[in-house]
């Protein structure tokens, strides 16, 4: 089984989804930077006011600071049994500080699953997000709606609408991706890592094939 993965996909392609199923089901460490930096804006911490600058206008938060952030978090002793990178690599200098990481640790990244979607079902897919405030798990005012309106199926807690999910902040998340994000597919193709996935087929249909990819 493949156990040190890069999710890579535009914003709203469903990294994190697909991070969460694959978490639980191959028992691997999920890291989101996305989250990481949200759940730092939530307890009012430096680092959560710095993220919050950027993140709210649709921007990257500055390499040296994400770099720092995922360096300590994947020296730690649970990444052994293998992890999920979601939202990083995100820049050239990122890629290249992972490259060198990677072999410090001794944690070769074993394969980078790319997801593809177009944009018309990105913005789709963004504006109807709503995320759970406790647990992170995402819904869809349309297509994947809770039980009960406002409040999460797994642990109760409320649901909210990210403040980058915005047709503004979008717009610019959509252009770092074109700009910074995508050149890096060509970095992994080169280095024999990237696989491509539809993710238009449905989260259970993607789970399902993504997963039997992993496991081979
Ligand atoms: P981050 O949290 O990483 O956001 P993102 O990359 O824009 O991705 P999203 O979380 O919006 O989407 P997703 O692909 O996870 O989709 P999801 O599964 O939720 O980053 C946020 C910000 O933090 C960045 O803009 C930046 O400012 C900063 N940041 C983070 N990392 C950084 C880095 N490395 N460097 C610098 N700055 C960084 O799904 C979306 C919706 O679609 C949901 O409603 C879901 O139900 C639905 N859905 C998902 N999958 C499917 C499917 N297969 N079929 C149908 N519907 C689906």
């Amino acid at each position: 089984m493949k156990k040190n993965i890069i999710l890579m996909g535009p914003p709203g392609a469903g990294k994190g989804t697909l991070a969460k199923q694959l978490m639980s089901a191959l028992n691997l460490v999920h890291i989101s930077t996305g989250d990481m930096f949200r759940d730092a804006i939530k307890a009012g911490t430096p680092l959560g006011t710095l993220a919050k600058s950027y993140i709210d206008k649709g921007d990257l938060v500055p390499d040296e600071v994400t770099i720092g952030l995922v360096k300590e978090r994947l020296s730690q002793g649970d990444c052994a049994k293998g992890f999920l990178l979601d939202g990083f690599p995100r820049t050239l200098p990122q890629a290249e500080a992972l490259r060198e990481l990677s072999k410090e640790i001794n944690r070769p990244i074993e394969v980078v699953v790319n997801l593809d979607c177009d944009n018309a079902e990105l913005i789709r897919r963004i504006s109807g997000r709503r995320v759970c405030k406790t647990c992170g798990a995402p819904y869809h005012v349309i297509t994947l709606k809770p039980k009960v309106e406002g409040v999460c199926d797994i642990c109760g807690g409320p649901l909210y609408q990210r403040a980058d999910d915005n047709e503004e902040a979008l717009k610019v998340r959509l252009e770092h991706y074109v700009q910074d994000t995508k050149p890096l597919l060509d970095f992994y193709a080169k280095e024999g890592l990237l696989e491509s996935f539809n993710s238009l087929v449905g989260k259970e249909e993607l789970f399902d094939q993504v997963s039997k990819f992993l496991n081979k």
